[in-house]
């Protein structure tokens, strides 16, 4: 049965149907869902998947490490960005719903004295989908102080998942393409460190900050950095459609007002072809493409 069968089945839920996700998108392009939900409580969520019968189910967080394709998006997606309650469960630990906001949480930590998530410093998005892709700079990354993550399955239920059940690195983390519905973290003691803080600051003064865009579009290969490699193979200023790579980092792609993503699509490919040619370095890409998690059978 399709999704919008049951929609009966959850009256307190607002479902929009053809919904346009470009405007929850940092780059401001993408189709439109043809079903999409925000819901406020983990416990609406779990129902929300119980319902989504024979549909795929899409998650989207913040919405700034994403390439959201153009055109219809069959399925469902799950927007997060309410499920955004904190709960202190003792000094360094909390209970964090999967939308709340990272750099939130960043400015909490730094009112509180928490050490840790310094290097977090101008990282947008949503914990959940920080957790996902291991969002960091310098080195670290925000998996280190998650103790346990909780999700929900295909079938609607509650997995929990332990600090010995996932494994992250650079950029990279097990529990990806799943959703997360809410994290306990925890900080070691460690007072805030303001200097180490304003130095991250000052990195993103070589960062289009403002601009349209998802953040860096490849990830450092080891020993290298994707900026500079883009920067020495002239990518800069390279422009399709209405996407074109920033003057002032080479990582960045921004959304000039009109682009769609195929355009960032093709740029990035572009990108990776002349750095593969020049240097016989593949890059990766960073920002991950909207896909499903699962599809409820
Ligand atoms: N560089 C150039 N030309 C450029 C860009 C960079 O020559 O166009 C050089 C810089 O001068 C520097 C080196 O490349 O010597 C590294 O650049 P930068 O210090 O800007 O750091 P990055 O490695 O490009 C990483 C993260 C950023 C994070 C910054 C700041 C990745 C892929 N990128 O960038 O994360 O903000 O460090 O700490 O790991 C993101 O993931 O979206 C992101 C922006």
């Amino acid at each position: 049965m399709k999704f919008n069968k049951l929609k009966p089945r959850l009256p307190d839920i607002i479902i929009r149907e053809n919904w346009p996700l470009s405007p929850l998108s940092t780059l401001g392009t993408g189709g439109k869902a043809e079903f999409f939900v925000q819901p406020e409580t983990v416990q609406q969520l779990q129902e929300i998947v119980r319902c989504a019968e024979n549909t795929p189910v899409y998650v989207l967080g913040g919405g700034s490490n994403v390439l959201i394709p153009d055109g219809v998006i069959h399925g469902l997606v799950i927007s997060t960005r309410n499920l955004s309650s904190i709960s202190w469960l003792d000094e360094y630990t909390a209970e964090i719903g999967a939308g709340f906001s990272l750099p939130v949480l960043v400015k909490t930590l730094r009112e509180r004295n928490i050490g840790g998530l310094e290097f977090s410093a101008g990282i947008p998005g949503t914990l959940g989908g920080a957790i996902t892709g291991n969002a960091g700079a310098g080195g670290h990354g925000v998996c280190e102080y998650v103790n346990a993550v909780n999700t929900v399955d295909a079938q609607g239920n509650l997995v929990a998942f332990g600090k010995d059940d996932f494994s992250y690195s650079y950029r990279r983390c097990t529990l990806s393409g799943i959703i997360i519905a809410s994290v306990v973290m925890s900080w070691n003691g460690d007072s805030w460190d303001e200097a180490k803080y304003s130095g991250f600051i000052a990195k993103r003064k070589n960062q289009p900050v403002g601009m349209r865009s998802a953040g860096c579009t490849f990830k450092n290969p080891e020993g290298h950095s994707a900026g500079k490699l883009l920067d020495e193979c002239g990518c800069k200023g390279l422009r399709v459609g209405g996407a074109f790579v920033s003057e002032v980092h080479a990582n960045f792609i921004l959304n000039g007002g009109n682009a769609i993503s195929s355009d960032i699509i093709e740029l990035a490919d572009l990108c990776a072809k002349r750095v593969y040619e020049s240097t016989g370095i593949t890059l990766e890409p960073e920002i991950k493409t909207l896909s499903p998690c699962f599809s409820v059978k």
